[in-house]
C-alpha cells in the first residue's frame, strides 16, 4: 500500500520546508478559522486553513518547497511563460466565488465557496504531481475528496461523466489575449474516476489557503493522471452521459488523451514519458512510475483497456 496513515509519520520526517513547520505552530493556534479563511484567500494574502483532520503522506519523497510549487507552473490564462501565472495571477478575484454544480442530478445548487466546502473535513495530501512535460513534483496539498461534493449533488444513473469548467475573466487574465487553447479551460473525468478517493477538491498549500498561481480558490488534483487533468480556479462541475470534449483535446488529440493517465510506456505527445525530471533538477534523470505510482489503487478501474489507444 502506497498510502500511509500520516499521523504516522512527523512532519519533519517528510519536509525541510520552515513555512510548514511555522503552519504546524500556527494551526495549534488557529480556532475554527476555516470559512473566513476560505471567504478571504487571495494570491497576496493567503490565510492559514485550521482544522485539517487528516494527514496522508503517499510517497518517501522529498516534499518541494513552496517557493518551488509557486514559481513554475502552468496556467495558460496568465501566459505560457512557467514564471507568468505567478507575476500575473495576483490579479484574479477569487472572493467571493461560486461554484455551480448541475447536468444529472438530483441536487443541482449553486454553492458559495464556503458552503461547498464547509460540511467535510480539510485533508492534507502529500501527492506526487508529474506534468506531461516530463517534470514532477511533491507537493502538500489541502482539500477535500471529490466524491464528497459528488455524492451530495446525488448524481443520476445517466451520470457517466464529470466535466469542469473553470473560470474565464478576460479582463484578469492576460494570457488568453495570446490564445491558444479554447476558453474556458475545460476537463472531464469519467465517474468512477470522480469518485475514488485519490481524488481530491484542492483549496489549500502547505496548510494555508491555495496561491492564485496554483489554481486558488479551487481546484482539481487527480495524483495518477498528467497535471494538465486538474483544472484551476473551477466555477461549474456538471454530470453528464457522454465524454466531454476537453480543452486540451480539442487543442491536439493526437497528442492529448481523454484519460491521460501517467504511462511510461506510452509517449503520445512530444515528451518522452519513460522519464521525469524532478525539480529543481535540470535533467530527466527519474523513471516515471505506471500510474505516477499508484497503480495499486487504481489499475482496477482499467482493466480490459487498452492503454495504449485510451491514453
Ligand atoms: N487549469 C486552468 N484553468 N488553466 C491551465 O492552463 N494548466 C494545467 C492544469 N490546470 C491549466 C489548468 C496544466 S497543463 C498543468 S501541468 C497543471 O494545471 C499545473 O498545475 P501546477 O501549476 O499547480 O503545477
Amino acid at each position: 500500500m502506497l498510502i500511509r496513515k500520516g499521523t504516522d509519520i512527523k512532519s519533519s520526517d517528510i519536509t525541510d520546508e520552515p513555512c510548514y513547520l511555522r503552519r504546524r505552530e500556527f494551526i495549534q493556534l488557529a480556532t475554527g478559522a476555516m470559512i473566513g479563511a476560505l471567504a478571504a484567500g487571495t494570491a497576496e494574502a493567503q490565510t492559514p486553513l485550521p482544522n485539517i483532520a487528516k494527514h496522508t503522506v503517499t510517497t518517501d519523497e522529498k516534499v518541494n518547497s513552496f517557493q518551488e510549487i509557486t514559481s513554475y507552473n502552468n496556467y495558460y490564462e496568465f501566459g505560457i511563460g512557467k514564471n507568468d501565472p505567478q507575476r500575473y495571477a495576483g490579479k484574479l478575484t477569487t472572493s467571493p466565488w461560486t461554484v455551480k454544480i448541475d447536468g444529472a442530478c438530483a441536487k443541482p445548487a449553486d454553492y458559495h465557496l464556503e458552503d461547498l466546502i464547509k460540511p467535510f473535513e480539510l485533508e492534507e495530501r502529500i501527492y506526487r504531481h508529474r506534468c506531461v512535460e516530463a517534470w514532477s513534483m511533491v507537493i502538500p496539498w489541502v482539500g477535500i475528496p471529490l466524491a464528497s461534493v459528488v455524492k451530495r449533488a446525488e448524481p443520476t444513473s445517466k451520470a457517466t461523466f464529470v466535466e469542469f469548467t473553470t473560470v474565464l475573466r478576460p479582463k484578469e487574465m492576460p494570457g488568453l489575449a495570446s490564445g491558444g487553447l479554447n476558453w474556458p479551460y475545460t476537463e472531464g473525468l469519467r465517474m468512477d474516476e470522480a469518485m475514488h478517493p485519490l481524488t481530491l477538491l484542492a483549496v489549500g498549500l502547505y496548510g494555508n489557503t491555495l496561491m492564485n498561481q496554483n489554481g486558488a480558490p479551487i481546484r482539481l488534483v487527480i495524483p495518477w493522471k498528467y497535471g494538465f487533468k486538474g483544472a484551476k480556479s473551477i466555477v461549474r462541475i456538471r454530470f453528464v452521459e457522454k465524454m466531454p470534449r476537453t480543452s486540451w483535446v480539442e487543442q491536439n488529440p493526437d497528442w492529448y488523451g481523454f484519460y491521460s493517465n501517467v504511462n511510461p510506456n506510452v509517449s503520445p505527445v512530444r515528451w518522452d514519458q519513460s522519464r521525469e525530471k524532478r525539480l529543481p533538477g535540470l535533467f530527466a534523470t527519474r523513471k516515471t512510475l505506471m500510474f505516477n505510482g499508484y497503480a495499486d489503487q487504481v489499475q482496477s478501474m482499467y482493466a480490459g483497456m487498452d492503454l495504449k489507444r485510451y491514453y
